[in-house]
């Protein structure tokens, strides 16, 4: 899965054209990791009825020494910490998943929530993460976890770190994913330890050669593969400079920027303008999230009654909308246009007089104020993600921003996608 090297040559004569271009940080990408990712397509139903479509990526780590251990995972920025099935769990959820199985790994060191070691007869700590609406219970253990298929712990891409092992999860949402467990990328202080955090021991390990940086690339065709990268960014998949943002709060550990100025075709939201509201990287995240006090109010500037005439087929993402941009700290500016942050399917709204609109709407996830998230969060979700090739600077604390470069098939496909759905037909509401 991982090509490194055929990777290598692309990059360097890329490189050499980004370069002249101007493009390009510079440093040298021949410890770059790119691992690609898997898509799945989850159904949200309401009513026994599909009304649209969550989508999650996912691509392959390695656990475990000398037989590593191979699992589908979401690499989340949003969260801390690194879980995975056990092959103790009994649960439906776990059963249709691939598990980890502790006593084939020579590097297993069972722990308790002090990491200190435990036998394998010792009752265990047990620890309970929740995830939306979702749970999994789980023990601890430290183990060598690899980007690529590797030789242990003193490898390249490798690293030694704590993870969870769920020997409970709960069927809901589990049970219908693609992937088995989830990795958390948030900044180290997003976990109880920073011995749970993967990227911080990945950092310390493996030495000068490896960025502390990981790159996200969301593809726009489902026939090229979304691709997340470790050691540096991938300039392939970048069309413009890379913008900077420093990390506004990096203890809180999200990937989160103070924004400046939110504002729809040039005029600006009075919402944000005492500065309080912030915008999280979350690759976790299907949607673009807003605080839920202004959803509504976007809503409505964001939508367009679309003339009857054009109705038969219509899919909003190719009716222009107005232009939702931010301003961060440190002069970026990233926006999206009507194309982005569309729900694809028209609605149909039907007045109390019987007069009937067709109208393209946004695609929004209310954000309610939480002690972690803030006042008012904005989440950075897929369509932001797929608009710009996004960066995480371990080392420096900043995001990174750079237009995506749309990619091309090429060769036998690396990637699986799941559960593509159907056109989504268009929903009726009545005021
Ligand atoms: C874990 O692996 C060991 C050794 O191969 C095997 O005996 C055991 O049955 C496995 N455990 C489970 C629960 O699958």
């Amino acid at each position: 899965m991982v090509c490194i090297q055929s990777v290598r040559h692309r990059q360097a004569f890329l490189c050499s054209i980004a370069c002249l271009l101007g493009v390009v940080a510079g440093h040298s990408n021949d410890a770059l990791v790119i691992i690609p990712l898997d898509k799945q397509y989850v159904p949200i139903h309401r009513n026994e009825q599909v009304v649209a479509y969550k989508t999650a990526y996912f691509g392959q780590v390695f656990v475990g020494f000398p037989q590593p251990q191979a699992f589908s995972v979401v690499f989340d920025t949003g969260s801390g910490h690194f879980f995975l099935p056990s092959s103790m769990c009994q649960s439906e959820a776990c059963q249709v998943h691939r598990k980890y199985n502790e006593s084939v790994s020579k590097s297993a060191k069972l722990i308790d929530h002090t990491g200190q070691e435990v036998g394998p007869d010792t009752e265990r700590d047990e620890v309970s993460v929740s995830f939306g609406t979702g749970e999994i219970l789980g023990s601890f253990v430290e183990e060598v976890i690899c980007f690529r298929e590797s030789q242990g712990e003193k490898a390249p891409g490798c690293a030694t770190a704590r993870l969870v092992t769920a020997h409970q999860m709960t069927e809901e949402p589990f049970k219908n994913f693609g992937f088995d467990g989830v990795m958390g990328l948030g900044l180290a202080s997003l976990a109880v330890d920073p011995r749970f955090s993967v990227f911080e021991q990945m950092a310390r390990m493996n030495g000068p050669r490896f960025t502390p940086q990981f790159g996200y690339f969301i593809s726009e065709d489902d026939a090229v593969p979304s691709e997340i990268c470790f050691g540096g960014h991938d300039v392939r998949h970048m069309n413009s400079a890379l913008q900077w943002a420093p990390v506004h709060d990096p203890h809180k550990g999200f990937w989160q920027v103070k924004i400046i100025r939110v504002s729809v075709d040039g005029v600006e939201l009075p919402h944000c303008s005492d500065g309080s509201c912030v915008a999280i990287a979350d690759t976790g995240t299907s949607l673009l999230g807003a605080p839920r006090q202004i959803a509504q109010q976007l809503h409505r500037l964001l939508a367009r009654k679309v003339p009857e005439t054009k109705e038969a087929n219509l899919n909003c993402q190719d009716v222009t909308g107005p232009e939702l941009a931010f301003e961060l700290e440190g002069g970026v500016r990233i926006s999206l246009g009507g194309r982005e942050y569309s729900r694809a399917a028209p609605m149909k709204i039907v007045t109390k007089q019987k007069e009937e609109h067709t109208v393209c709407r946004a695609s929004l996830l209310p954000v309610d104020p939480t002690p972690a998230l803030g006042s008012s969060a904005f989440i950075l979700g897929e369509p932001m993600l797929r608009k710009y090739y996004s960066v995480y600077d371990w080392e420096k604390q900043r995001v990174g921003f750079a237009l995506a470069k749309p990619g091309v098939p090429t060769g036998p496909p690396v990637h699986t996608v799941y559960g593509m759905p159907d056109a989504v037909a268009s929903s009726t509401v009545h005021v």
